[in-house]
């Protein structure tokens, strides 16, 4: 069997396929450890095909996708000024969303993916990129961290009504040091 892992831009047709992508990875990672309300209400609001084709529609923001044999197996979204989740970082290109499917966990995807984001802002000018991860979300932050990134601040907010924390970390991509900051 020829199992072929191609890299896309993800275009408006995608919308139905990548809300399916952002729900299905956004359960394997938050479900175990959140009430199955607050994920069922985050599903519903956040993942619809019509709400995917709106982000997919702005210019701010660009998505790819990895395609296994044709079917999307992960992601990135990356966000401008204007339609970053933190307004007062725009001078970084926020990486939103990178998620791979745990089927396809170690195999070199996430840093394929991250690659595309470090690229991107290289090729446009941003001196780093940086992120929101979860505080509990424990194996991210150790990707993130192996890749370079360093926290840097953090972000609290309500999921449902429980409040959060996301931890902010940043990767300096202008080759200037010292790393991170
Ligand atoms: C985080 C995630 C995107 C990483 O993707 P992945 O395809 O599993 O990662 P890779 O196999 O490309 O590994 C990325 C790098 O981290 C390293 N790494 C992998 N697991 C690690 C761990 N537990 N601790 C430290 N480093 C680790 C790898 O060695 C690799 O480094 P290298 O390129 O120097 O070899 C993926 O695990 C994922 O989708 N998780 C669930 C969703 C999620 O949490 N998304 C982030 C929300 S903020």
């Amino acid at each position: 069997m020829t199992v072929s892992i191609a890299f896309e831009l993800v275009r408006p047709d995608g919308a139905a396929a990548l809300a399916k992508l952002k729900a299905d990875t956004f359960v394997e990672t938050f479900a175990a450890d959140n009430d199955p309300a607050h994920v069922e209400a985050h599903l519903a609001r956040e993942f619809t095909p019509a709400r995917v084709e709106r982000t997919l529609a702005d210019e701010r923001s660009t998505t790819w996708w990895l395609l296994d044999d044709g079917v999307p197996v992960g992601f990135l979204k990356v966000n401008r000024a204007g339609a970053q989740t933190e307004p007062d970082l725009d001078d970084g290109l926020e990486v939103e969303q990178i998620y791979v499917l745990a089927s396809h966990h170690g195999q070199g995807l996430g840093s394929r993916l991250m690659e595309q984001a470090i690229t991107t802002a290289q090729s446009e000018g941003f001196p780093s990129i940086w992120l929101g991860v979860w505080e509990k979300n424990l194996r991210a932050i150790a990707v993130y961290e192996h890749l370079g990134f360093v926290p840097f601040g953090e972000h609290r907010f309500l999921f449902g009504n429980e409040e959060q924390r996301d931890v902010l970390m940043r990767l300096r991509v202008d080759g200037s040091s010292p790393p991170g900051r």
